[in-house]
């Protein structure tokens, strides 16, 4: 039985999702204040009218904590640091709608270099 091609999504957003209970002293992307920023994340790109096309993904730690809240969106290994509601809403229209990374809001280079090499 031949099955029928899936179309790839144009985006992946991979949200980090990870909290750390109250105390702890190491940084993490999820706490009170913002809870709510991968649920704007996703409504917001319904109202655009491309969630679907564009894949939201809660993931758990992406090893920038100091940075966060972070997002990685791909193709392109585009990591986005100190995420806030109107960070994401320029991200989602400039970068996801229009093709242009918005290059202020990406992680400082010295938190993500080149790609490693696997040695092959
Ligand atoms: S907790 Fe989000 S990158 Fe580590």
């Amino acid at each position: 039985m031949q099955m029928p091609s899936m179309p790839q999504p144009t985006f992946y957003i991979f949200k980090c999702e990870q909290s750390a209970p109250p105390g702890m002293p190491k940084p993490s992307c999820v706490n009170q204040q913002t809870q709510e920023l991968f649920n704007h994340l996703a409504q917001t790109l319904m109202q655009k009218g491309v969630f679907g096309p564009v894949q939201a993904i809660r993931t758990s730690c992406l090893g920038r904590c100091q940075m966060g809240p972070v997002m990685l969106v791909e193709p392109g290994h585009y990591m986005y640091s100190h995420l806030s509601k109107e960070k994401i809403d320029k991200i989602v229209e400039q970068h996801i709608l229009g093709g242009e990374p918005v290059i202020e809001y990406l992680i400082p280079e010295q938190f993500w270099g080149e790609p490693v090499s696997l040695g092959k």
